[in-house]
């Protein structure tokens, strides 16, 4: 079919195609997006024969209401390799229109691109960024990658760092919002896991508020010992603690710089979270992804599929496989960060202690000094202000981190950690399936 037929297809109307939330379906294209099959209800909800989609683009039932920007995105993923998931607006071949929550994976020679129906609060969130996302591209005249900049901005102002942040809590609300509206269990791994994530963005916030109050008194010892050296000799003690306090505070400083990512890396809160995104990803889509293998399974054995849909079967098989075994090694990563993050929270709070011992020393020995100590007063007493700050952020640290870790084991019970510390993919590298 040629780019003619497409704009000849019926003007879009405000009506919309009907299916059931029950209703899983799916597609195949090659690498250039033609399609290649799928099962009968895409076909169904398109409203076109299979002689009409197969062989053709998948633009066939592109909506004028998506912006472009979603698609530029959606591609620059696919062509690094990656599964993403969208929230797409369609268009059957009669004009009516259909919302999808799609979830897109790489397959041997093309994608494959799965639906459900979306019914989450944040679908109502996404509607209205799309509508502005397109008066964008029509008023300012975006070009698709402009628009894929103005809807990382807004994404990034709805709390998503990423694209793929966004879409691995979309598909995550999605399921829940279908498990829920089709009165099934509710999965508690997906629960647990989206509720860590305002709890890691708190530590975050606290260990950078941390490192502010450190970078703030770096000048302390510096001072301390410029007064230490007119009270030579008697001050000879304070230079020495000056010295040490500086020493330690510098160790103090680089953990947390490693724990904060200062040498341009991410910090651990924010790598635990990239992992914790990736996991609600791959455990939203490999639940979908068993399903719609059942159903085309059922559906093949039913004899409701067209002939040749045995293939079929076997690339969902071979998807749900991969999937379920890259969440193993995922949920195997979050454990792993979130014990780092709380281990790494206990060596800075030994730091800190040891810190402030010599702090007590510093004023142990002002003490002994008695009036001659009278120009240290101001050092010591800011050294006191900084100690209280901190060890009030350290505690809320220290409470954040050991939440984040009881959280992950009730998401990933401790059984199944276990079993995944033997999962031989638990080694795999998942940046080649989703980042
Ligand atoms: C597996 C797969 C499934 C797709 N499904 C849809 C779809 O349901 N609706 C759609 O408009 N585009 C879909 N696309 C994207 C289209 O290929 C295309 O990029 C999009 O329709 C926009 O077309 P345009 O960039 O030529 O405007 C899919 C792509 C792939 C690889």
């Amino acid at each position: 079919m040629s780019r003619q037929d497409f704009s000849s297809s019926t003007a879009p109307s405000k009506e919309e195609a009907p299916f059931e939330i029950s209703e899983l379906f799916f597609s195949r294209t090659d690498d250039r997006g033609i399609i290649i099959s799928g099962n009968e209800v895409f076909r169904r909800i398109s409203g076109y024969t299979w002689d009409e989609l197969v062989g053709v683009p998948h633009k066939i039932i592109r909506h004028p209401d998506m912006p472009k920007g979603v698609f530029y995105i959606l591609w620059e993923r696919l062509k690094k390799g990656l599964a993403t998931g969208a929230y797409v607006k369609n268009r059957a071949k009669d004009g009516r229109y259909y919302w999808v929550y799609a979830i897109f994976s790489p397959v041997d020679g093309g994608y494959v691109s799965v639906r459900l129906k979306p019914t989450s609060a944040l679908f109502e969130t996404v509607k209205t960024l799309y509508a502005e996302a397109i008066k964008c591209e029509r008023e300012d005249g975006l070009s698709p990658a402009e628009s894929a900049e103005n809807i990382h901005a807004k994404l990034s102002d709805l709390g998503f760092p990423t694209y793929s942040a966004f879409s691995s809590y979309a598909v995550a609300q999605e399921v829940m919002a279908r498990d829920e509206a089709l009165a099934r269990v509710e999965d508690e791994r997906l629960q647990s896991l989206a509720r860590l994530l305002p709890v890691l963005e708190a530590l975050d916030e606290q260990h950078t508020s941390l490192f502010a109050s450190f970078a703030k008194t770096r000048g302390i010892p510096s001072n301390m010992r410029i007064v230490a050296s007119r009270l030579e000799p008697a001050g000879g003690p304070i230079s020495a603690i000056s010295q040490n306090y500086r020493l330690m505070s510098d160790e103090a400083s680089n953990h947390l710089g490693s724990f904060q990512g200062e040498d341009g890396t991410q910090s651990l809160p924010a790598v635990v979270t990239e992992q914790v995104y990736k996991a609600l990803f791959m455990m939203a889509a490999s639940t979908i992804q068993c399903e719609v293998k059942a159903v085309a399974a059922e559906d093949l054995a039913a004899g409701a599929e067209k002939e040749g849909f045995q293939g079929e079967v076997d690339v969902l098989n071979k998807l749900a496989e991969d999937y379920m075994a890259d969440s193993g090694g995922v949920l195997h990563s979050v454990c792993s960060e979130a014990m780092g993050l709380a281990r790494s929270a206990k060596d800075l709070r030994q730091l800190v202690t040891g810190l402030d011992s010599i702090r007590v020393l510093c004023r142990v020995e002002a003490g002994r000094l008695g009036a001659q100590s009278v120009a240290l007063t101001p050092v010591i007493n800011q050294l006191d202000r900084f100690h209280i700050e901190i060890d009030s952020t350290l505690e809320q640290i220290l409470a954040l981190a050991d939440k984040v870790a009881a959280m992950v084991e009730t998401a990933i019970p401790r059984s199944f950690n276990c079993s995944l510390e033997k999962h031989p993919m638990a080694e795999r590298n998942l940046s080649q399936v989703y980042a």
